[in-house]
């Protein structure tokens, strides 16, 4: 047996220094293409107490809508990024079965796109449509008959996408996995002249235990118990490949600008997938429970969480994402920031 290949082909040639490396790489990772996740919680005095402080795995402290702009100018905006991604911190006394303080005028989170969209007006601005932060279930939908109604949720979502897009939101996450939500969100918008918002839809958005540290902070945890009604019966089973692609050619169909991958380390073979099929912009959620076990690792002196988590975000970006969600987005932005120089 001969080796026509070799000595001809000796692939360590072009790994022998840095500059090599970096020349022929063929993913770069950028602070352009990070978002990052914020909490905002409503100023009121019983607000889970538990969720002002610093959420032991996540990087700070949900923020008040007063202390929002600052911070974003002085963090995210320091660093290079360009967009945020909120989600609400509802107080006890403000949720209820239906989750109507979503369609609120004034509730926490369409006061803080508000605010930010008048100190920032380039900054991009994505909002979370999705009911569990405000039932007392933590349901992402209305609750009938021990089901989560699906078309009654769908009209909800689609009132409180206009309701955002009112308050300037220019990107709306879609989080909750009903049926048809992406046709009646598009449906609620063109009718209203919103004509430029855009719809990010989770296609993808898997039924998995990495949510753990979201679901303390915007107190939905009541929704994990396995016995009752649980996320299952609307997130997708984490079995399934070819059901993913279903979502996603749905929610394109029913008029999706971008779609998201959620979570993203345990699925690559999703985004691969979705990024060969579809020629939409892909996004990937590196979810809570993603992110504490870079940090758990870290704690303990097992994996550096600057390595780690540049790692896994280049795994993303391998895969074929091109938008990044991660709590890291601030470290990894600064961290990107001064390999640069
Ligand atoms: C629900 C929602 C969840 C997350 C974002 N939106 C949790 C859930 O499905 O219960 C989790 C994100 C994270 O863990 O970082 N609409």
């Amino acid at each position: 047996m001969t080796f026509e290949t070799f000595p001809a082909t000796r692939l360590r040639r072009l790994r022998t220094n840095q500059w090599i490396r970096t020349l022929i790489a063929e993913n770069k990772l950028a602070v352009s293409d990070l978002v990052m996740p914020l909490f905002v919680f409503q100023n009121l005095p019983d607000v889970a107490l538990s969720s002002k402080k610093t959420p032991q795995p996540l990087p700070f402290p949900p923020l008040s809508v007063d202390s929002l702009p600052d911070f974003v100018e002085e963090k995210i905006l320091a660093v290079g990024l360009t967009s945020v991604a909120l989600f609400p911190v509802i107080a006890q006394q403000n949720k209820d079965e239906q989750g109507r303080h979503a369609l609120c005028e004034d509730n926490v989170l369409v006061k803080a796109i508000q605010c930010l969209k008048e100190r920032f007006p380039t900054l991009g601005v994505i909002s979370d449509i999705a009911l569990d932060p405000y039932t007392t279930h933590g349901h992402d939908g209305v609750i009938q008959n021990d089901d989560v109604d699906n078309d009654a949720t769908i009209k909800i979502l689609a009132d409180m996408a206009v309701l955002h897009a009112q308050a300037g939101a220019d990107v709306l996450g879609v989080s909750d996995m009903m049926d048809g939500r992406i046709h009646a969100l598009r449906q609620g918008l063109e009718e209203k002249g919103y004509v430029q918002t855009k719809i990010l839809s989770y296609v993808a958005k898997y039924a998995s235990c990495l949510y753990g540290p979201f679901r303390d902070i915007v107190a939905t945890a009541a929704a994990k118990d396995p016995g009752g009604l649980c996320k299952k019966t609307y997130q997708m089973d984490i079995c399934n490949q070819k059901e993913a692609l279903r979502e996603a050619l749905l929610d394109i169909q029913e008029g999706a600008d971008l779609l998201m991958v959620k979570p993203g380390g345990g699925y690559l073979d999703i985004v691969s997938l979705l990024k060969q099929k579809t020629h939409h912009p892909l996004c990937v959620f590196q979810v809570s429970g993603e992110y504490a076990m870079l940090r758990a690792a870290d704690a303990q002196g097992w994996v550096s969480y600057k390595d780690g988590l540049l790692e896994s975000l280049m795994g993303f970006k391998r895969a074929g994402a091109s938008v990044i969600f991660t709590y890291g987005a601030l470290d990894a932005a600064r961290w990107l920031k001064e390999m640069d120089r």
